[in-house]
Formats: C-alpha cells, sequence, structure tokens
C-alpha cells in the first residue's frame, strides 16, 4: 500500500535536486495513465484534483478511485488538493480522503492569506496531512502579456519567511514567472527571485504552470530549489490533439480504442515530465 502524504519524498526530492510532479485529473483515463507511468518509471507524484472538480457529483468516487489505485501501487502517490478555495473546500477533501491539500489563499490580502492558511493548517496537521499554500499570485497564461511578463503577482521575497512562520505551512507555491493555462507568449522565469525566495526559508518550493515551459526552464529552476512541479493543461490539449487525429483516421473508432489513445497520451506526456524533473527511479 502506498498511498502517502508527500512531504518526506518532497524533502527528499529538495535534498537531492530533483522534483516530484503534481498531475492534475478529472477522469478514469487519465488516472489510469498516470498509475502506468508511475509504476513503469518507478517515481512518486501527486495526483490531484482542482477544487472545481471537488463539487462535483462524482467527486467522492472519484477520490476513492485514486485512493484504490495509490493503495495498491508499488510506488508512494499522494491523493491532494488542488487551489482549495476556502477552509471548507479542504475540509471537504479531507473527509474524501485526501492525503495532502493545498489552500489558495493568494488573491488575498498578505494577512487574511496567512489566518486561513493557519487555520487549514492547523486542522490537516492534526491529521497528519501536509499543506500547500500560494504566496504571490500565479496568473492565468492567456494574460501572460499583462501580468507576469509585467511581473505582476510576483511573490515578495520580503513576505516569505513571515509568511511560512506564522502558517507552519509544509510547501509554498511561489509566483516567479510561470502562469496556469496556455501561455500568451512565451514563460520568463526570475530564476533570481527565486534563489533569493529559497534562501530565506528551508522548505519544498512548488512552480505551477508548469505547461509550456521548456526542458531547460525546468532543469534550471530544480536546480535552484524547486521541488514540486504542477502541471495539467499540457496532458489535457495534447490528449484531446491526439484523440481529434485519431477520429479523423478512422470514423468507425471504437469507444475503448479512444480510451486507449487517451491512456497512452497521459503515459507519454507524464513519463516526459518524470524524466525531465528527475523524478524517474526515486519511487
Ligand atoms: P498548467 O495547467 O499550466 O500546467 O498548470 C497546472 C497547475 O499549476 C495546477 O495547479
Amino acid at each position: 500500500m502506498s498511498l502517502v502524504s508527500i512531504l518526506p519524498h518532497l524533502k527528499r526530492a529538495q535534498q537531492h535536486h530533483y522534483a516530484l510532479p503534481l498531475f492534475d485529473t478529472a477522469d478514469m483515463y487519465s488516472i489510469d495513465g498516470m498509475f502506468a507511468v508511475l509504476e513503469e518509471k518507478k517515481a512518486p507524484a501527486m495526483i490531484a484534483v482542482y477544487a472545481g472538480a471537488l463539487d462535483r457529483p462524482n467527486a467522492r468516487a472519484l477520490a476513492a478511485y485514486i485512493r484504490t489505485r495509490a493503495e495498491a501501487a508499488t510506488v508512494p502517490v499522494s491523493l491532494m488538493l488542488d487551489h482549495g478555495g476556502s477552509f471548507e473546500h479542504c475540509i471537504k477533501a479531507i473527509s474524501y480522503g485526501f492525503t495532502d491539500v493545498m489552500y489558495d489563499g493568494s488573491n488575498l490580502p498578505f494577512e487574511e492569506n496567512i489566518a486561513n492558511t493557519r487555520a487549514v493548517v492547523r486542522a490537516a496537521h492534526a491529521i497528519g496531512l501536509a499543506v500547500e499554500a500560494e504566496l504571490g499570485h500565479v496568473g492565468s497564461g492567456s494574460e501572460y502579456q499583462e501580468f507576469g511578463a509585467q511581473r505582476k503577482g510576483f511573490t515578495n521575497p520580503d513576505d516569505v519567511e513571515r509568511f511560512v512562520a506564522e502558517t507552519g505551512v509544509d510547501i509554498l507555491a511561489v509566483a516567479i514567472g510561470t502562469a496556469h493555462g496556455l501561455y500568451a507568449g512565451e514563460p520568463h522565469l526570475d530564476l533570481d527571485l527565486l534563489r533569493e525566495i529559497r534562501s530565506r526559508v528551508d522548505i519544498p518550493l512548488a512552480l505551477h504552470g508548469g505547461s509550456g515551459c521548456s526542458d531547460q526552464q525546468f532543469r534550471d529552476a530544480i536546480a535552484v530549489g524547486i521541488a514540486k512541479v504542477n502541471v495539467a493543461t499540457d496532458l489535457f490539449v495534447t490528449t484531446a490533439r491526439r484523440l481529434t487525429e485519431a477520429a479523423r483516421a478512422n470514423d468507425n473508432m471504437h469507444y475503448f480504442a479512444f480510451g486507449k489513445v487517451a491512456v497512452d497520451s497521459f503515459i507519454e506526456r507524464c513519463g516526459h515530465y518524470l524524466d525531465v524533473f528527475g523524478a524517474t527511479g526515486n519511487g
């Protein structure tokens, strides 16, 4: 049984200069692809449900499916809530059996982000789960030219020590130039800022908005101190394109053949990230 809270594995990644991925999911084919490649690559990971999906009717069953697969896995897998929007959201995820939660108060005033994060940490730590929070704000790739490219929302390194000390948070998501979703333009990562943040605190740092970054950007960010990288958009966009191509090539395609295309696509894309992040072989 290898359903875990990810923190010790992230600390080990941080110490040995590799990173573990968080892959978002919302359906069984993507989950099946993820577990197949984690076993193949012998890598630990976080399989995550985005907060928006937590309110869907299938959320509890989805969590149970991931938990059951993780319990049977030979590699450590965390079931993580991604971007919980409130204390209640995080508690709901915990009640569904999630093993780690992210609380995202990054759009709130600093003091409010501290107070809310601290409350989630207190509840989660009482039952041995790790908490991630975000300081600064990772915006949307579609607004990158007005946002990330202008350094808007970047983490203020002077806030980092106080935020970590007062919240007790385990993992810190930083805003250093990435964005969620497809980028309008090219992402630029501020590695000097990352280095500065890294020097202020010792907890694992998370990079959100992995889709669209180059392999070299990942390697550089991991070398400077990123231990967790979140990836979602690329997995779904690439798989949708492959499904479309398969349907165009065969107008009588069987339903389960679509499923195989999807599973294989997740195996290939997630495997690529596991190799680039250096997670392969560390399970
Ligand atoms: P992308 O969808 O841009 O890869 O971002 C994923 C993410 O950061 C989820 O928290």
